[in-house]
Order: structure tokens, then sequence, then C-alpha cells
């Protein structure tokens, strides 16, 4: 009792919505939202993700949240505190960011590695070909750059939940969505004469993005977009890794949950759907529909720093403030995914903060090492089941997202929907007097369709089902 009662919490419901969208909006709103969206249909898409984010997300969201706010407990120790025999459903969920740390890190210093570069005024550089291969082979600087992100994001994590997740999310979020809204109106105002004689404009790209294109559409196409959907939706709501049952930990009992639970979906719906009209009208502008088959690191470091270039003298700007902004997505993530290990290490083993901090950074550390090293020193290059070439970055994504993520969900699933029963869920939801609006969606999605969706999503990552 004694431990709960010195369980520190958010002071509000605007401190839990901004850190849990803090830690939605990632890497995934960025580079691969827009990305999906233009390869599947436009505005086909972005139905189908709106539908699936108030049906699926919400009710994985809702489960995640209320668990941790029901057992005031991190991910590895909620599960058995919920049934005891399901705890090793935690220590799957807090094996996720364990694995995920160290690549995002590395990740986070290419991010810094770029905004250094058009800080300083070297965008057309950067936009040179072999710029982003030759700078991820290199021996030191990865590591160092890696090592500064880590190192930004434990001290936050060090600071604690209030002096350090809340305030720093309470910062960086309105700031976020003042970039990603400044450049999307930008990306729309642009156009551009190519070598033949072609002029497109942002406005035609954005026509791209929203105007559902139903051509040609089959029913194993129409699959194809919602797993695409799902398989977003899943990855970018954060869940599945512990994350959102730490931060519900920290939810006071009188907040209303369904109310906050709606703001974090829309938050990072809307930064999703922003990044498509910052992304797709640019690089359409300059490059075309053939332009638009990148997505993933090559997007980010390769065509968009082009499309930065091909843009004039403001493209310097554009590009830092852009890379900025990618880098308050990634941050705030990053400090999620630690939050999650090292609350899991003070509950579990009952350590201080300082402690569990400087474990989960070693680990981090070291991991993000070897990751760096996967590109020059460590180099090999792997078939993954599903076809993709894969080094050590890869390797561990696609153990924790294909493979580890969609598990957690179906156990969740099953633990709440079958074996504890939803209304768990919907009274702890319920218990500060707010209304729960969606409780017979929330039943039939937790107990049934959610589950069949998530299977079928992990036998297609795993590359089991290979029809659709
Ligand atoms: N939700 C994040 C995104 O959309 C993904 C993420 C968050 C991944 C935290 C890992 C850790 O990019």
């Amino acid at each position: 009792m004694k431990k709960e009662k010195n369980r520190n919490s958010f002071s509000g419901s605007i401190g839990f919505v901004l850190a849990a969208a803090g830690s939605a909006v990632g890497l995934g709103n960025i580079w691969r939202f827009p990305y999906l969206a233009a390869k599947d249909g436009g505005g086909l898409f972005l139905v189908i993700y709106l539908v699936l984010a108030l049906t699926f997300g919400f009710t994985l969201l809702t489960t995640e949240v209320a668990i941790g706010r029901k057992t005031k407990q991190s991910p590895l120790t909620a599960y058995s505190k919920i049934r005891k025999k399901w705890g090793f459903l935690g220590v799957l969920a807090c094996l996720v960011p364990v694995i995920i740390m160290p690549y995002y890190c590395v990740i986070g210093g290419w991010v810094v590695k770029y905004f250094l570069a058009y800080l300083t005024g070297e965008g057309t550089k950067a936009a040179g070909d072999g710029y982003f291969t030759g700078y991820i082979t290199e021996m030191v600087q990865p590591i160092l750059l890696m090592v500064i992100f880590l190192g930004v994001v434990a001290v936050i994590i060090y600071r604690g939940v209030n002096k350090g997740i809340e305030s720093s999310s309470k910062v960086i979020m309105p700031l976020l969505l003042l970039l990603v809204i400044g450049i999307a109106v930008f990306s729309l105002t642009i156009h551009h004469t190519d070598v033949d004689g072609v002029t497109r404009s942002g406005l035609e790209g954005l026509g791209i993005y929203v105007i559902p294109d139903l051509e040609g559409l089959t029913v194993k196409g129409f699959f194809t977009v919602l797993l695409d959907a799902m398989g977003q939706l899943f990855f970018s709501l954060s869940v599945a890794m512990g994350i959102m049952i730490a931060y519900g930990s920290y939810v006071k009992d009188d907040a209303n949950l369904v109310k906050s639970i709606n703001q974090i979906e829309i938050f990072d719906t809307v930064v999703a759907f922003l990044a498509g009209v910052m992304i797709i009208p640019a690089v359409y502008t300059f490059m075309g529909r053939e332009g638009m088959a990148a997505s993933g690191p090559s997007l980010m470091f390769v065509s968009l720093p082009k499309v930065f270039d091909a843009m004039g003298k403001v493209g310097n700007i554009v590009g830092c403030l852009f890379f900025a902004m990618v880098l308050f997505a990634a941050l705030t993530s990053a400090v999620s995914v630690m939050e999650a290990v090292v609350s899991s290490l003070m509950d579990r083993f009952h350590l201080s903060r300082a402690k569990a901090t400087i474990i989960e950074t070693s680990i981090a550390l070291v991991g993000g090492v070897f990751v760096c090293l996967g590109y020059n020193k460590l180099y090999f290059d792997i078939t993954l089941p599903n076809g993709a070439h894969a080094q050590i970055l890869d390797i561990m994504d696609y153990i924790s997202n294909n493979a580890l993520m969609p598990l957690v969900a179906i156990g969740s699933c099953i633990l709440i929907g079958w074996i504890v029963k939803p209304a768990t869920v919907i009274e702890e939801a319920e218990k500060s007097g707010c209304k729960f609006g969606r409780k017979k969606l929330y039943i039939v999605m937790i107990r049934y369709i959610a589950p069949i969706l998530l299977v079928i999503l992990l036998l297609k990552s795993l590359g089991i089902l290979t029809l659709i």
C-alpha cells in the first residue's frame, strides 16, 4: 500500500495526454503513414484507418491504459497483478521496449546528424548520392550521436514523471504541432517545372493523398489496405509494448480516461495525416509519382533531402525545421520506451529511479553500439521471412514489431476478453464517474474482432500468410 502512495502521477489530464501523444507520435507517423496512404489508394486508406482508430485502436489503447491505472504497476508486474498466471505476458511486453530502445536511439542519432547538417547549411551535401550510406557506415560519429540522443532521453527519465516526462512533453508537443502545421501549409504552396517542362504543384499532390482511388480495387486489394492500416495503427498508438500501461499507472483515479484516450488518438491521427500533407505534395511536386515509392529511412534520409535541395535556398530552412520536428517526435517516443523499462525495473526489483535509469541506459548503450557496428565491422546481410534485407537493426525491429507486439496484444485480448472479462476494464474506465460510450463495441472488439485481426496480422507479419 505504501508503495502505491509514493508512486508518481501526472499532475493532470493534459500532462498525461501530451506524454502519451508524445509516445504515439513518432517516426512511424512521419515515414510510414504518408507512404502507405499514397500506396493504398489515398482517401480509401485514410477512411479505413480512421474507422480502425475508432474501433480497434480505441479498444487496445483503453485496455492498456486501464490495466496500468487499475494495477498501478508497470508492464512487467501489471499482468500478474491482474491474474497471477499471466505474468509471462508482462515479461514479453517488457521485452519489446528493451529490444526497441537501442535501435530507436541509433535512428535518433541519424536524425540529430541531419538536423545538424541543415543547421550548418549543408543541405545540398546531405542530398548527395551516397551521403546516407556513407554516414551510417562510418565508425565513430553514428555511435557518438546515438550516445548523445540516449543521454538526453536518460536525463529526462531520471528527472521523473513530472519534472522529466510531463514537463518535456508540455513544451515539445505544442512545438511539434506548430512545426508540422507550418511545413504542411508551405508544402501546399509549392510548384515546380521539371526538365521535361512538366509543372506539378503541391495542391495536385494533396489530391493524390486525399481523394480515394478506387480504380481496379479488388477484394484482395481491399484486404491489403485493411491490414496495412491495422499494422500501422497498432504501431502508431504505441500499444503492446508496455508503454501505455506504464503511463496509465501514473494517471490519477479521478481522471476521465475515456476523454483522454480520445484526445490521444486524435492527436496521433492528426499528426499522421498532416505528415502526409507535408510530405506527399512536396515529394510529388519535385519527384513525381515515382518519388512516392520510398518509405522508412530511405524516404526520410534520402528522398526528402533531395526534395529540400530542389526547393533552392529555402530548402535548407525547411529541412532544418523538418528535422527539428522529427527529432522532437523521436525524442518523446524514446522517452516513453525507456520509461516502460525503467518503471518495470523499479516496480519489480524495488530499485531507485536513478539505479533503474543507469541499468537501462547501459543496456541501450551496448545494444546501440552493436546496432551501429552492424553497418561496418559487424556487417552482414540476411533475408527475413518477409523477404526484406536485414542488418542488426532490421532484425531487432522485425522481432519486436512483427512477432512480439502482435503476440502481446493477442494475449491482452484473451486475458481481458475471456479470463477476467471486459467489465474489469470498463469499470476501471468508469471509476471516476465518466461515461464509457462505446461499451458494446468494446466488448465485441476485445473478445472477437481484435484477436482475430491480430492473428491475421501476426501470420502475415511472419510471412506465414501470403495470400493477402
Ligand atoms: N508510436 C511510434 C510511432 O508511430 C512508434 C514507437 C513509439 C515505437 C515508441 C517505439 C517506441 O512512430
